[in-house]
This record gives C-alpha cells, sequence and structure tokens, in this order.
C-alpha cells in the first residue's frame, strides 16, 4: 500500500488519491543543473542573464507549488487538461511540481521586481524519448512598464536603438503582426501601448536569439540565422507569440510568449503596469548549441560527459561512442475494474520504468493495445529500449532488470502477464 505521508525537501506531506509523484522524481528535485556553473544548462543560463545584465537573476525558488501558483493565478480555466494527474506530479491535491516558471510570475511581480529572469527546473509526466524527459529546465523572463505616455516613449526610444543593433546584423526574421483580429489586444490596454510593447518583446528575444545562436546555426554571409514567430495561444498572455529557429533543415520551437494578461498583473498588486513576459526550454538550445543527441545526457554524472564542459563556455559535445540498444516487450491484460476507475495511463507505465531502470530507458513505445470483444478486459504491450550512455549491458542485466519492471506492473497494477 502507499504510505500515508511523504517526505519532500524535508517536509512531510499527507498522501491522498492524486499523490502520484514517484522516487525517481523525487531524486531530482535537489541537483539543480542550471545552478552548476560549467553544466551545460549553467552556462546557458549565464549566458543569457549576461545578455540581460539590468534584470534581477532569480534561480532558487523551490519546484514544490499550489495548483493555485502553477494554474489559477495565471487565468487557466478550471477544466484545463494540464491540471488533470495524468498530465502533472502531484503531492496531494493541494500541493504540486510547477510544470512551467510561469507558475512564479504573481508573487515575483507582487515583490516589485520590474524585470527579471528565473530559471528553474519544472516537471511534467510524459511519454519517454530522446527529446523528452519528466523533469526539464525553463527561463522566465518579463519586463513590465508603468501604463504612461512617458514611460511608453522611453520604451519606444528603446525599440528604436534594438531595431538599429538587429538591422546591421546577419538575422532574417520571418515576422507576423503584433496584434490581429485572432491575436488581439486585451480590452483593458491602449491598443497603441500593446502594440509598443509586443515589439519590444519581439526586439529583445530577436537580439537574444542572435546572441545565442549567430555563430552556430551558420550564420555566415550566405546562411543567415533564420528566426520565424508564430500566433500562439496561452491563458496568460494576448497577443501570444511562439518562435522558431530554423536549425539543421528543421523548424524547431524554442520559446512561447506573449503581452501579459492584465489579470495577472492586478493579482500582483500592480495594476497600472503592463508588460511582456516569456518562457524558454533550456534543454532545447542547449541540445542545438552543444550538440548534445540524447535529452539523458543533460542527468549524466559520468566524468566523460562533465568533464567536456567549461564554465562560460559553448563548446561541441563529443559523443564518447553510442553503446548498442536492447529492447524488451512486455504484453499484459488490466484486471477487470469498475467503469468508474481510470485505466492505466501511457504516463503511468513511463513512471513506473522510469523509477525500475532509471535512465537507462531510452524510449517506451506502445506496440498493441486492445479490449478484448467478450471480456472486455483491455490487452495493452509496450516496447522499452534500454541503453546505457555510459557502457554496454549485457543482456542478463537488462532481462533482471525487464523482470523487475514486470513484478512492478504487477504489484501496481495487478496486471495479467500474457
Ligand atoms: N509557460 C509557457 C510554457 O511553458 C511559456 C510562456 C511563458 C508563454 C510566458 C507566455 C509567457 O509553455
Amino acid at each position: 500500500a502507499a504510505p500515508s505521508t511523504l517526505k519532500v525537501l524535508g517536509t512531510d506531506y499527507p498522501a491522498d488519491s492524486y499523490t502520484n509523484i514517484t522516487p525517481t522524481i523525487i531524486s531530482k528535485l535537489s541537483l539543480q543543473l542550471h545552478r552548476q556553473p560549467a553544466h551545460p544548462l549553467g552556462t546557458l543560463r549565464m549566458l543569457i542573464e549576461s545578455h540581460f545584465p539590468s534584470f534581477s537573476h532569480l534561480s532558487c525558488l523551490s519546484p514544490i507549488v499550489t495548483p493555485y501558483q502553477n494554474f489559477d493565478s495565471l487565468s487557466f480555466p478550471a477544466d484545463h487538461p494540464g491540471r488533470s494527474v495524468t498530465d502533472s506530479y502531484y503531492l496531494n491535491k493541494d500541493v504540486m511540481l510547477r510544470t512551467h516558471t510561469s507558475a512564479h510570475e504573481v508573487e515575483t511581480f507582487a515583490k516589485g521586481e520590474t524585470k527579471w529572469l528565473l530559471t528553474a527546473d519544472v516537471y511534467r509526466r510524459d511519454e519517454i524519448d530522446g527529446s523528452h524527459y519528466p523533469v526539464f529546465h525553463q527561463m522566465e523572463g518579463a519586463e513590465i512598464f508603468e501604463a504612461t505616455p512617458s514611460s511608453m516613449k522611453k520604451v519606444e526610444e528603446d525599440n528604436e536603438q534594438l531595431s538599429a543593433h538587429l538591422e546591421r546584423s546577419n538575422i532574417v526574421i520571418e515576422d507576423i503582426p503584433h496584434i490581429t483580429s485572432t491575436n488581439p489586444a486585451q480590452p483593458s490596454h491602449d491598443p497603441r501601448h500593446s502594440e509598443i510593447i509586443a515589439l519590444n518583446l519581439k526586439l529583445h528575444l530577436n537580439s537574444l536569439l542572435l546572441e545565442l545562436f549567430g555563430g552556430v546555426a551558420g550564420a555566415s554571409k550566405e546562411e543567415p540565422l533564420r528566426v520565424r514567430w508564430i500566433e500562439a495561444y496561452f491563458p496568460f498572455t494576448s497577443p501570444s507569440y511562439e518562435v522558431e529557429v530554423f536549425f539543421r533543415g528543421k523548424w524547431l520551437e524554442i520559446l512561447g510568449c506573449g503581452v501579459v494578461l492584465q489579470s495577472t498583473l492586478d493579482r500582483a498588486n500592480v495594476p497600472s503596469k503592463l508588460g511582456w513576459a516569456f518562457g524558454l526550454g533550456l534543454e532545447r538550445i542547449a541540445m542545438i548549441l552543444y550538440s548534445i543527441p540524447d535529452i539523458r545526457l543533460f542527468w549524466s554524472r559520468d566524468e566523460r560527459f562533465l568533464s567536456q564542459f567549461t564554465p562560460g563556455k559553448i563548446s561541441t559535445f563529443k559523443p564518447y561512442s553510442k553503446f548498442p540498444a536492447c529492447f524488451k516487450d512486455v504484453s499484459f491484460w488490466l484486471p477487470d475494474r469498475p467503469e468508474t476507475q481510470a485505466k492505466m495511463h501511457d504516463n503511468d507505465f513511463c513512471d513506473l520504468a522510469r523509477d525500475v531502470a532509471g535512465d537507462l530507458v531510452e524510449d517506451v513505445k506502445v506496440i498493441d493495445k486492445f479490449t478484448h470483444p467478450k471480456t472486455n478486459r483491455d490487452s495493452l504491450c509496450y516496447r522499452i529500449n534500454y541503453r546505457s550512455m555510459d557502457r554496454s549491458l549485457s543482456n542478463e542485466e537488462v532481462n533482471a532488470i525487464q523482470d523487475l519492471v514486470i513484478s512492478h506492473l504487477k504489484d501496481r497494477f495487478g496486471v495479467e502477464i500474457r
């Protein structure tokens, strides 16, 4: 049976029907990769921070937040799918792990911060593959201004300087209008103010991307850096955008951003301000800049990984050989269940595999899924692909791990192996 309390970062939490945080996830909470200076994530944080020297740089906030911070304070609707236990990690129904750094917007604005960057580990339940990991790192950036003519005039001057800088650079930007009927200014905003703020946001981010990618993405005379802006939707910004960068023949999504919803600023007790915010994924960017091929490598403690990096310097990662993979399938019947009881979700299987086998799991795929027409029982088959980042695995070793996965499956979900 599940324990009735759990200890996380030194505090006891009563467990309930929401509790779904696993020992593997708990073990990540204290690691803070983004605060290790030589780690690629630490260096990337420092580089972005030095691009915004006049901003406050925050990076020590606890990952344990309330659903109010993560969702309600940002105007997420009550039925938003992100709130579900299949998508997010809960300690119990009142306490969860942040799924994004935006969870700290209200409290940070409420502290009186007007321009800030906030870097943190964030947690999402998801499938397992080379670019998804249940823990990753985001950086939130925001700046708010007084909604007065003189303050808006200063933003316009800033915009002119930033534009001049970008015009001199080798960057091709596919832009879209700042405001449209499908991506509107907020009713409480003077649309001219909203235009100025959205432009300021775009100029700041284009110049950041130029600095980060200008050297690597083949930004030569023949091959400039290509950035594209796309209309987006977030519950807590309007207008909203996503930004993609063209890299090695593909458009990669790098960040989300927009003009901060006025209700966020009202909740933070700064109703007379308006401004912008963005949130970017550090792993995505670091994988490109350092040529890191698998997201699990960020968690490696192997010296062959860690010793390759120097604080403050981007370098190309040299893979120390790719070790062979080994896959194992498991097929089983789920137990009969009352109509009211939830099915086992794919994310439940992934968390279980990760808990037993740790980072030896490279990916998990659903091979087969059906419901028996007569007995109404569900049959599932998953394929786990095992591969170590650091060494070769023997078949016996993988079999032993797979046996352990199977015995946990039986204990936890009462399945019948086929
Ligand atoms: N929090 C959003 C995400 O994780 C990104 C975002 C941040 C969007 C700030 C708009 C403003 O996808």
